[in-house]
């Protein structure tokens, strides 16, 4: 394996330091409406983690407000950081690396983290590393978190990343950039954003996905009283669209004589997780059997579904498949995933500049067309 010219093998004497010395990576997150900072090794071993959410910020207005983004992540991001090299049991000194997100994400949100990385790394002259948010998604599954023994998946794995901004279905050989294939994704909204909406027109505010999952544990599809369209629901492809689902949703709702209540939203609620929980399943399974992959990996906020999770682990059983699934503090926005992605680069000899700028889209090449049919 090589090594970047700057890394330095520890010898730390913190007490949390168990095993052989590794590189230690600063990582720091601000893609969207989390602040956080985590010191991950690259061999995925947590050390510190730190989440501060936005969402009390944007709740008010359904959504992520981007200007507002942008100011509380300026006003977080140096406590955050703090917080986490304290929290890891080691000191800046002993960090090998600084790892940050570039991209895709909010312009704004996203500099607030690259700035901070920058001046970190060069007030320290520690090696500097970008990473794409998506690829920290796909790898989540990989961190060690601490009294954790779950088994982590071999590569390939097929991943299902399914967060607020993106869902996609990628054959993952491995952790680089080009060893990442996208196999199918959504033409239009991400199954997340198709949550919030619908969380949103239903007046179950923001964020919606974890209300709508509450309510569907309680509710009946069948007795909804409606038929919810798929999207693009030939088996032959593994393109998805969710935004008619959510027109649907929206005209059976302005068809009541008032908004649904109680046990009636409770029903449309299983409805629609249902609908997108089935396209997910299906095509994701469809294609682990067309890849001949035995391992299929959830990554990304919706991953935190307990009707998607519950469905694919059925699913998975019955088509003897290997389902691996990160904790819920792995699936949503952290920077654990972020520092370890930068360790792994780090590791095989890459650092960026300090002139890297964000940018608002993910470097993995898309097959897909957002926005369109087939090309
Ligand atoms: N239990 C749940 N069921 C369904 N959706 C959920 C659940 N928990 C969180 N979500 C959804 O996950 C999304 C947030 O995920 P995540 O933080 O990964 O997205 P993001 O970072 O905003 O987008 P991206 O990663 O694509 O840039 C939101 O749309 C939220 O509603
Ligand atoms: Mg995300």
């Amino acid at each position: 394996m090589r090594r970047h010219p700057c890394f330095r093998a520890l010898t730390a004497h913190s007490p949390k330091r168990l095993k052989s010395p590794l590189m230690l990576v600063l990582g720091i997150e601000t893609s969207c409406d989390e602040t956080a900072a985590a010191v991950v090794s690259d061999s995925g071993d947590v050390y510190s983690d730190v989440v501060r959410s936005q969402i009390a910020s944007h709740a008010p207005y359904g959504g992520v407000v981007p200007e507002i983004a942008s100011r509380d992540h300026a006003r977080a991001v140096v406590p955050v950081v703090r917080e986490a090299i304290a929290a890891s049991g080691f000191t800046l000194a002993q960090i090998d690396g600084i790892a940050v997100t570039s991209r895709p994400g909010l312009s704004g949100a996203l500099l607030v983290g690259l700035s901070a990385a920058k001046g970190l790394a060069w007030a320290t002259q520690k090696p500097f590393v970008t990473v794409d948010h998506l690829v920290g998604h796909l790898l989540a599954v990989l961190l060690q978190r601490p009294g954790s023994s779950a088994p982590r998946p071999e590569y390939p794995f097929i991943a299902l990343l399914v967060s607020g901004g993106h869902t996609a279905i990628y054959r993952v050989n491995g952790p680089e950039l080009s060893l990442v294939h996208e196999i199918g994704a959504t033409r239009d909204d991400a199954a997340g954003e198709a949550f919030d909406k619908v969380a949103k027109l239903l007046g179950l505010g923001y964020p919606g996905g974890p209300q709508i999952d509450r309510l569907a544990a309680i509710g009946n599809a069948a007795r909804a009283g409606v038929t919810l369209p798929r999207g693009i629901a030939d088996h032959r492809s593994f393109e998805m669209s969710f935004s008619g689902l959510k027109s649907a949703v929206a005209r059976h709702v302005a068809s009541l004589p008032s908004p649904p209540q109680d046990q009636a939203l409770a029903d449309l609620c299983a409805a629609f997780q249902a609908t997108i929980v089935e396209t997910l399943v299906s095509k994701t399974v469809r294609a682990a059997a067309r890849e001949e992959v035995p391992r299929i990996v959830l990554a990304g906020g919706v991953a935190a579904n307990k009707g998607l999770r519950a469905r694919m682990a059925e699913v998975c059983t019955r088509r003897e498949l290997a389902l691996f699934v990160p904790p819920f503090s792995s699936c949503t926005d952290n920077a654990a995933m972020i520092a370890y992605a930068g360790a792994l680069r780090l590791s095989r000899g890459e650092t960026d500049t300090l002139s890297e700028g964000p940018a608002t889209k993910t470097a993995l090449l898309r097959v897909t067309r957002k926005g369109g049919g087939k090309r």
